[in-house]
């Protein structure tokens, strides 16, 4: 059994620094109870990562900043809202329960971060007098699973729960391998200072002990927070050290010249590599590796035989995870992965070849070495890994893992409402204009992708049509509407919207499909620009906005299609498995239009390669909740 592994960040020895530092920390006699002029000093250091008025408290272990900080804003009879692989709900023993009283209420989450809508839906449930009230949100950063929330998102869940009246806690015990990953500070990384100026969260559980320290974490208050006496508080929650010194010391040393940042980009760094290599070796992470954890399924019978050389922890679903620590080397991961190598071979399965026979990344031999560095390749192949776990099924997750549908949560409505007050267009009945009646045969033999577009317009009939063929609804039985084209649970996750530049009797603008009552409500209308060309691209207000968000992809097309995800209609049912399902749902869509446009004699052209924030904006939607997927262009073309 090797004498150094990857089971835990907790199992790595504490930085030579931090040693230094209690040695330092360990003469003559100093005040106990953290009235000695170090504690005074550390805290003051790790207050000015955060900024001014933070309040900070130091604090025994993980467990104890938890639930000390949470219990700072819930007791008996409360509720804290949570994700549903938190460490405060899975692995604290039921602590934040136990001693506080109150409910821990897991919220849905998606790569380990909480689901926005869950959040807002499990508030509006809570909001009943036979139920806790909700008084605290606790989020973890990074997550469970290593995955980190974006500031903005942080700031949005934040958001919500002050406006709900709820505390915001961040358990932390990790923030320093988020804050490398994000390349912030930890004020910025915890939402302690929030992202869009509102008020951030209101206490933070700063880690050190995961992260180079012997032992010892800080709470870290905002003055914004409404807080009761957290000294006395600290005292009853049985986390104040007499020898308060010895915390203090680390933490002093850990806030000095960013020794936590160093300490959480060696072992992110180290993460990278081993996810690297795992791809390398055809099996990606389960989540993206954000951070210093990594989570892998291996057949059983690798595992068996690499678990006699390594020590590591199962996770959940059939996964082991691994950590890398501050002292994680080249060397130990190499040694990991030779080891793994060992495992493959002795269960008979191939090594080295790449899950599609193509190794790339930081393990992808000499020739990629030379050309890229190290680090650059292993984000690649982390982001390579991240788009490959889409292509795995995870229906073995799905049972597991409780569907809202499962709950007893209703299903979300088969379409997104038009705007209040949105101007409604009738779309003609598809089938009365006798359009479209080619072959199939026909159809598939002459179909093309075509994007020289003529200056004619198509008429609404055509639109009609050509919108009928991929998201026409033709009967609404049992709580199910049913299509045109076929969707997983018949959950139909996608709405189209569409950009109408030359559609006869058809307004330009945007406009969103309303399935199930056959009908375009306007979005944004498209003015003509003044003196310009009627019959290229930019002759219209929104058309420049709407080349850049598809990348120089307008192409003077009579109407452009954008099907948006609503991921939640299929998550209703399927939880993870939803984002492959509504991608694999939009692939029979776009395939549905081509065979419309030939049928009809026009052109479509199918685009993936568009810019996904300007193309969210552009449309209205939030990129989270609806986001565009898939784009596809369409117009009249030169006869065939
Ligand atoms: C998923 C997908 C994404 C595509 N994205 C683009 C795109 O962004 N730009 C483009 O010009 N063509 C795009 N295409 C069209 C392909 O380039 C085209 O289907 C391919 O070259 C084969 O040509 P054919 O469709 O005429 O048979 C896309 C096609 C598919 C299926």
């Amino acid at each position: 059994m090797a004498d150094r592994w990857f089971a835990s960040d907790n199992n790595a020895a504490a930085h030579p620094r931090v040693m230094e530092a209690l040695a330092r920390a360990n003469e003559g006699h100093a005040v106990g109870y953290g009235d000695d002029p170090l504690t005074a000093a550390a805290e003051a250091k790790v207050g000015s990562l955060f900024g001014p008025g933070a309040l900070v408290r130091f604090v025994l272990n993980g467990t104890g900043a938890n639930v000390y900080a949470i219990g700072c804003f819930a007791g008996q009879g409360d509720a804290i809202l949570c994700s549903d692989c938190a460490h405060i709900l899975v692995d604290e023993t039921g602590a934040p329960s136990a001693v506080l009283g109150a409910q821990l209420v897991p919220l849905e989450t998606r790569d380990g971060k909480i689901v926005a809508a869950s959040l807002r839906e499990t508030i509006g449930s809570y909001d009943d007098m036979h139920k806790p009230r909700p008084a605290v949100l606790s989020l973890s950063q990074p997550t469970e699973v290593g995955t980190v929330y974006a500031p903005e998102k942080l700031a949005e869940l934040t958001r919500l729960a002050h406006d709900a009246g709820l505390a915001v806690h961040v358990d932390g015990a990790r923030l320093s391998n988020a804050a490398a990953a994000l390349g912030l500070g930890p004020a910025e990384a915890s939402g302690y200072r929030a992202a869009d100026g509102s008020r951030g969260v209101d206490a933070v559980s700063f880690g050190g002990t995961k992260n180079g320290l012997m032992f010892g974490e800080a709470v870290v208050f905002s003055p914004a927070a409404d807080l009761p006496d957290t000294a006395r508080l600290r005292k009853t929650r049985l986390q104040l050290a007499s020898k308060m010194r010895y915390i203090a010391a680390q933490f002093d040393e850990y806030a000095r010249d960013g020794l936590w940042r160093d300490c959480a980009l060696a072992a992110n760094r180290r993460a990278a590599a081993l996810a690297a290599g795992l791809v390398d070796r055809g099996y990606p992470p389960e989540y993206p590796v954000e951070t210093n954890g990594v989570f892998v399924r291996l057949p059983p019978a690798v595992v068996e035989t690499l678990r006699k050389k390594r020590f590591f922890y199962d996770w959940e679903g059939g996964a082991v995870r691994w950590m890398a620590s501050w002292d994680t080397t080249d060397d130990d991961v190499a040694g990991m992965l030779a080891d793994l190598d060992g495992a493959l071979a002795s269960a008979g399965l191939r090594v080295g070849g790449g899950a599609a026979g193509q190794p790339y990344g930081a393990g992808a031999g000499a020739g990629a070495e030379a050309v890229e560095p190290p680090e650059a390749a292993a984000e690649k192949a982390a982001a390579l890994a991240e788009g490959r776990r889409l292509l795995r099924s995870n229906w073995d997750r799905v049972d597991a893992l409780r569907s809202p549908e499962s709950l007893g949560l209703p299903a979300p409505p088969f379409v997104r409402p038009a705007p209040d007050g949105a101007a409604l267009v009738a779309l003609p009945d598809p089938l009365a204009s006798g359009l479209g009646a080619k072959a199939f045969a026909d159809c598939q033999a002459s179909r093309r992708s075509r994007r020289k577009y003529l200056p004619e317009p198509v008429s609404l009939e055509e639109l009609s049509f050509m919108i009928w063929s991929c998201a026409g609804v033709k009967s609404i039985k049992n709580g199910n509407a049913f299509r045109v084209v076929p969707s997983g649970g018949c959950r139909h996750p996608l709405d189209l919207i569409i950009y109408a530049r030359r559609v006869e009797g058809l307004a330009p603008g945007l406009y969103r499909h309303l399935a199930t009552d056959r009908a375009l409500a306007l979005l944004r209308p498209a003015s003509v620009v003044p003196g310009a060309d009627p019959e290229r691209n930019g002759c219209l207000s929104l058309d420049e906005e709407l080349d850049a968000a598809l990348s120089g992809q307008l192409w003077n097309s009579a109407a452009v299609f954008v099907w948006t995800a609503v991921p939640y209609r299929t998550e209703w049912r399927y939880t993870v498995a939803a984002a492959k399902t509504l991608l694999l749902d939009a692939g029979h869509a776009c395939q549905a239009l081509y065979g419309a446009c030939e049928a009809l004699g026009l052109g479509t052209c199918a685009q993936a390669a568009y810019d996904q924030q300007r193309l969210d904006e552009a449309l209205g939607v939030d990129g989270i909740d609806e986001a565009a997927v898939y784009v596809a262009s369409t117009g009249r073309v030169a006869a065939r």
